[in-house]
């Protein structure tokens, strides 16, 4: 059997539900190496979100991989985030666990992303999961990173579809406009993985008492931050279940084959006086700027949930 490739991932996260459930996706998945982890606000407070990041690498036995704590605030708006109504004030939904022994890199965030990325030339596949005020002020700090980067895959933005935090923003870009604007226009390869793929895959609560019933420590730390995310879902309608974001793009590293993509000139609004953090897609093609991010626009969201059912069960597809 020939060795598989491992691509190797960088996250920037504000862990969080399905931050969380997209990290022990990739531990439980043997093509993806696991290189950092990088924090940032967004969900909840980033104090909380970097513990929350260090219960990771310690739940998934890596506590030498580097956790570097990040942005507490928008490059220039105040922190309006209400993240903690979905994910919990402890962006685990309410549910305990003990504080980590592992402590935090020495390294601020955008150190980390630039050190990363600039050490393995080509090799590094950013995966920013929460707002992009850590993946900006990397980038401006060192512009060669977007040349060294093997490619961003990032969950944020609606092209095509409504948002969920405004009529029109993706709660990350919306945190965040001006530095995802920054982060669209750096010039890298970037994927978009919007709420118009993450919306179409549910994890209704049956597939989640199916996870639950494999009784692993994953599946177990699964279980127990699942169930506040859901009835937040539940409480504003969404019964089905629970879309799936964060998770979806790190899917899309494992397996491209499991979306449709669409190049793209994606721009951010970032000067709307009521409804900034719009990502505005162009796709008149030839009468519009050249394409600068690479959309999905659907993903096959069976396959894509039985992946991580076997992923995180071991069941068979
Ligand atoms: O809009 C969904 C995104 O916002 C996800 O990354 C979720 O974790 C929150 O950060
Ligand atoms: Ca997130």
């Amino acid at each position: 059997m020939p060795e598989v490739q491992k691509r190797r991932v960088l996250f920037d996260t504000d862990p969080g539900v399905d931050d969380s459930m997209a990290i022990l996706l990739a531990f439980a998945s043997p093509e993806i190496e696991v290189v950092g982890l990088s924090t940032v606000f967004g969900n909840t407070g980033v104090d909380v979100t970097t513990a929350n990041a260090l219960r990771l690498v310690e739940l998934a036995g890596h506590p030498e991989i580097p956790v570097a704590a990040g942005a507490a605030k928008p490059l220039l708006r105040p922190n309006t985030s209400r993240g903690d109504m979905v994910h919990g004030k402890n962006g685990l939904g309410e549910a305990e666990f003990p504080e980590p022994k592992v402590k935090p890199d020495p390294r601020r965030a955008p150190q980390l992303i630039v050190d990363t990325i600039m050490a393995n030339p080509g090799e590094i596949t950013l995966v920013p999961l929460g707002p992009l005020t850590n993946v900006a002020l990397a980038v401006a700090t060192e512009p060669r990173i977007a040349q060294n980067v093997r490619e961003v895959v990032l969950m944020g933005g609606a092209a095509a579809v409504p948002g969920n935090v405004s009529p029109v923003a993706e709660a990350n870009i919306h945190n965040d406009p001006e530095a995802a604007r920054i982060v669209f226009h750096a010039g890298w390869p970037i994927t978009m993985i919007g709420l118009d793929v993450t919306m179409k895959s549910v994890m209704s609560e049956a597939y989640l008492a199916e996870l639950a019933a494999a009784r692993t420590p994953f599946t177990d730390f699964i279980a127990a931050i699942t169930r506040h995310y859901l009835d937040f879902y539940r409480s504003v309608g969404f019964t089905e279940g629970m879309p799936v974001h964060d998770s979806s793009a790190l899917a899309y590293v494992i397996d491209p084959t499991l979306f449709t993509t669409r190049h793209a000139y994606v721009d951010v609004d970032h000067m709307s006086l009521h409804h900034p953090g719009q990502t505005v897609a162009d796709w008149r093609g030839q009468r519009g700027e050249d394409p600068n991010v690479n959309v999905a626009i659907d993903v096959d969201a069976e396959r894509f949930l039985d992946l991580y059912r076997q992923r995180l069960t071991g069941a068979k597809a």
